[in-house]
């Protein structure tokens, strides 16, 4: 029996998050440059992305650019960027071949203009597929996100006091840029290591937490399975008992 046949297609997380890890180290491994690794990553975002869309996920996000990444070398970043921009060219038909609709997450504003033009090109393109909803993290991190929605809500109520009562989950989650975006259900993180970075902090508060050692440009729809099974065998509580749980 397949792995993929152990899925059970009535409990699909409805949303898997991915922090995609461990390119630097997969180059670093077979004696290449940093950006081998990008470039073999790109490979594995493909193939997760079928993946997911051919599960019948509903949707999908990729950190891809954290606004820490602004921190590496300016080659590293450069060659990221490029690649940003030839991957969205190449796929943008099989992107709308399956159905996958794009959206973005993070400060698309402090991106280069040839890649904000692109992207922006590219969810015209796709915003009318109901398929898979791909998101792509870039120039993201969580705490970024969370002091913008407190300034956007600042600069909403400038002229009239807010209503301390209304302020509540619901409230807040508005000012994402989640905002209409399911919470994560399955939070995978490649690589071996064991962190957020940063990443859709407010959003995981519930998540299952899936880490494995595989290194990213390896991660194909096999080890989606892995972690889909993985997450399929836990029980999901929300702060309430076993038997509460089971009841429902
Ligand atoms: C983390 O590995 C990976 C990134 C910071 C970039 C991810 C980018 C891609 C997979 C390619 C482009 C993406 C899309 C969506 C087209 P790392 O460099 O931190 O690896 P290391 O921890 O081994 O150094």
């Amino acid at each position: 029996m397949e792995l993929k046949d152990k899925i059970d297609k009535e409990n699909l997380p409805k949303h898997i998050a991915v922090i995609m890890d461990g390119n630097g180290r997969w180059a670093q491994k077979k004696g290449n440059q940093r950006i081998f690794g990008h470039k073999n990553g790109v490979k594995a975002v493909r193939d997760t992305v079928e993946g997911a869309a051919e599960l019948g996920i509903q949707f999908l996000t990729l950190y891809a650019f954290s606004t820490e990444n602004w921190g590496r070398p300016k080659k590293e970043i450069d060659a990221l960027m490029s690649l940003l921009i030839s991957t969205i060219n190449s796929e943008t038909d099989t992107l709308i071949k399956n159905n996958v609709r794009l959206l973005t997450i993070g400060d698309i504003d402090g991106l280069p203009v040839t890649v904000k033009k692109n992207l922006k090109e590219l969810i015209e393109k796709t915003s009318q597929n109901t398929g898979l909803t791909l998101i792509l993290a870039l120039n993201y991190s969580a705490r970024w996100e969370i002091v913008n929605a407190v300034k956007q809500i600042v600069a909403d109520n400038k002229n009239e006091p807010i209503d301390v009562d209304e302020i509540n989950n619901e409230f807040f989650e508005k000012y994402l840029n989640t905002a209409d975006i399911p919470d994560p259900d399955l939070l995978i993180r490649t690589s071996g290591e064991y962190r957020i970075s940063n990443f859709l902090i407010w959003q995981i508060a519930y998540s299952e937490l899936y880490f494995t050692e595989v290194l990213w440009p390896d991660f194909r729809r096999s080890d989606l399975h892995e972690a889909i099974v993985d997450f399929q065998r836990r029980e999901r509580r929300f702060g309430k008992i076993s038997e509460q749980v089971k009841k429902n």
